[in-house]
C-alpha cells in the first residue's frame, strides 16, 4: 500500500494555489479516515456500506454495469474540480508547473499499480485510444496475420479492421466457446489458429461478453518464443482484478480507468514491455511516455489529477480486498440465479477463467434481453448491459459459420459499491418478469 498518497504529492508543490493544496490536503485526510475505518469494520456489511458512502451515485440506483462505466468516488471527483478552478485561475504557470509535475507523479503511480515501471506506461484517455496507438505504431506488412477473437470489443478491434482495410493485414478470428470449459481449450485454440504469418495476438483480459479472464501468461508463453508481439486490451481488470503485467507476460496492455478503477470518465493507461518498444512506436509517443510531451500535446489535466486519486482510493482499500469483494459479490449472483431455467450461463465458473463479471443467455425471443433490462430499470432501477452476440463488433461476413449468433444475453458486473441486498432485489426482478 502506498501511503504517500498522489494529492499530498500535488499538494506538497502547489505553493502557487494555496486554495488547491488546502483542499487536496483535506482529501488526504479523507482518505486516511476511510483507510481506518475499512481496516477498523467488523463486518464484511459495515465495511462495504462505509466504502458506498463514498459515492455519488443516486440512493436506490443498482449499478450492476460497471463493465461499461465506472462511478467515481466524490473525493476523486472534488479533486479534479478543484484542479480545474486552480487550472482557471493562472492556466500557464498552474499546467506546466505544480499539476503538470503532479501528471507526473500519477504515471508513477500507476505504472506501480499494474507492476510496471514508470517508462513503460502512458496516461490516455481510454483503452480504445490506447489499442489505436499500438496498432498504428506497428510495420505490419500486407498478408501479416493477427489474431484475435470474435468476442473481442470494438476499442480493441477496430484498429486491426482498419489495418485490413488500409495497410492488407488478415485478421483472424478464433470462434470463442461460451461457456469455455477450461484454460486448456482456449489455449489449444490458440495454438490451432497460429501461422508462420502471425505477427500479432490480440486479446481481451477480460472478454466484454463473457467476462471470462483469459489465460494470457500461457498464451504469452507460446507467443514470446516465436517472436509473436502479445497486445491485451485490458479495459475491464484494472481496478477489479490485482495486475501484474509482467507475470502476465503481455508485451502491451491498454486498459480505461473510467470503469473497474473508477476514475473520471476519459482516463486510462498504457503499458508497452521495455523490451517491445523497439517494435511498437505510435507517432503520440515519438517524444516518449511522459504525460506532456511534443507528440502527444496538452491534456486535460484536471481529469489526470481525478485520475490519480481513484487510485489512491484503490490502494486506500486494498487491491486484494477489491478484488476478494468483487469475486465474492459475483459468486453470490451466480447462486442467486443458478435456479432460473431461463438463464443459461455464459460465463466459466472455474477461480482462474471467472471475474467480476458474468453473462446469461436468455432462452426467450431474441430482443428479449432488452426488455427484461428495460424492467429491470424501470420497476427496480437497476443497471444492467444487454449482450447481442459474437457480431457485435465483428461484422457477419467475418465469421462465416457463426453468421446471426445471438446470445441474447445480460452481462452482470459486481464491484465493491454493490451488496448482496442489491442482488436478491436482481434476482426477484428477473423471477418476476419471467
Ligand atoms: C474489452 C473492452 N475493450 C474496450 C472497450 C472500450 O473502452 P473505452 O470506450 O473506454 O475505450 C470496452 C468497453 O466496454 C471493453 O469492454
Amino acid at each position: 500500500m502506498h501511503r504517500r498518497s498522489f494529492v499530498k504529492t500535488v499538494a506538497a508543490s502547489l505553493a502557487a494555489a494555496p486554495l488547491l493544496a488546502k483542499s487536496l490536503h483535506a482529501l488526504d485526510g479523507q482518505i486516511n479516515r476511510l483507510a481506518a475505518d475499512v481496516a477498523g469494520a467488523t463486518t464484511d456489511l459495515t465495511r462495504w456500506r462505509r466504502v458506498r458512502d463514498e459515492f455519488l451515485m443516486n440512493p436506490g440506483l443498482v449499478h450492476l454495469n460497471t463493465g461499461s462505466l465506472g462511478c467515481a468516488p466524490r473525493i476523486a471527483i472534488a479533486a479534479a474540480a478543484e484542479a480545474q478552478q486552480a487550472l482557471e485561475a493562472d492556466p500557464v504557470h498552474t499546467l506546466w508547473g505544480a499539476l503538470g509535475n503532479g501528471m507526473e507523479d500519477i504515471r508513477d503511480k500507476a505504472a506501480t499499480f499494474i507492476g510496471a515501471t514508470k517508462d513503460e506506461v502512458a496516461i490516455t484517455r481510454n483503452t480504445t485510444e490506447g489499442m489505436n496507438a499500438v496498432a498504428g505504431g506497428l510495420d505490419l506488412a500486407p498478408g501479416d496475420e493477427v489474431l484475435t477473437t470474435n468476442h473481442e470489443h470494438g476499442g480493441g478491434m477496430s484498429c486491426w479492421q482498419w489495418l485490413r482495410e488500409h495497410r492488407g493485414i488478415k485478421l483472424v478470428y478464433i470462434p470463442m466457446p461460451a461457456p469455455a470449459t477450461d484454460a486448456d481449450q482456449i489455449v489449444g485454440l490458440v495454438e490451432k489458429h497460429l501461422t508462420p504469418r502471425t505477427k500479432v495476438c490480440s486479446f481481451s483480459h477480460v472478454e466484454t461478453i463473457t467476462g471470462i479472464q483469459m489465460p494470457l501468461a500461457r498464451i504469452a508463453a507460446i507467443t514470446r518464443p516465436r517472436g509473436i508481439l502479445l497486445v491485451c486490451d485490458g479495459a475491464q481488470a484494472p481496478g477489479m482484478l490485482t495486475i501484474d503485467v509482467k507475470a502476465l507476460g503481455v508485451d502491451t496492455y491498454a486498459s480505461s480507468s473510467h470503469k473497474w478503477l473508477l476514475a473520471p470518465k476519459g482516463s486510462g493507461l498504457l503499458y508497452v514491455r521495455k523490451e517491445a518498444k523497439d517494435r511498437v512506436h505510435p507517432i503520440m509517443f515519438r517524444d516518449g511516455f511522459g504525460t506532456y510531451s511534443g507528440s502527444f500535446g496538452t491534456r486535460d489535466v484536471a481529469t489526470v489529477i481525478g485520475h490519480g486519486v481513484a487510485i489512491d482510493f484503490h490502494n486506500a482499500l486494498g487491491r486484494e480486498r477489491i478484488e476478494a469483494r468483487c469475486r465474492q459479490l459475483n459468486q453470490y449472483l451466480r447462486d442467486r440465479l443458478a435456479t432460473i431455467p431461463a438463464l443459461r450461463l455464459l460465463t466459466p465458473a472455474q477461480p482462474e477463467l471467472a471475474t467480476g463479471i458474468v453473462t446469461y443467455a436468455l432462452d426467450r425471443e431474441p430482443g428479449s434481453n432488452g426488455k427484461l433490462a428495460e424492467h429491470l430499470r424501470s420497476a427496480y432501477n437497476i443497471v444492467v448491459k444487454t449482450v447481442p452476440g459474437t457480431y457485435a463488433y465483428v461484422p457477419k461476413e467475418d465469421i462465416p459459420g457463426q453468421k446471426g449468433a445471438d446470445y441474447n444475453a445480460l452481462r452482470f458486473s459486481t464491484h465493491l459499491y454493490n451488496d448482496e441486498v442489491e442482488i436478491e432485489r436482481l434476482a426477484s426482478g428477473i423471477k418476476g418478469w419471467l
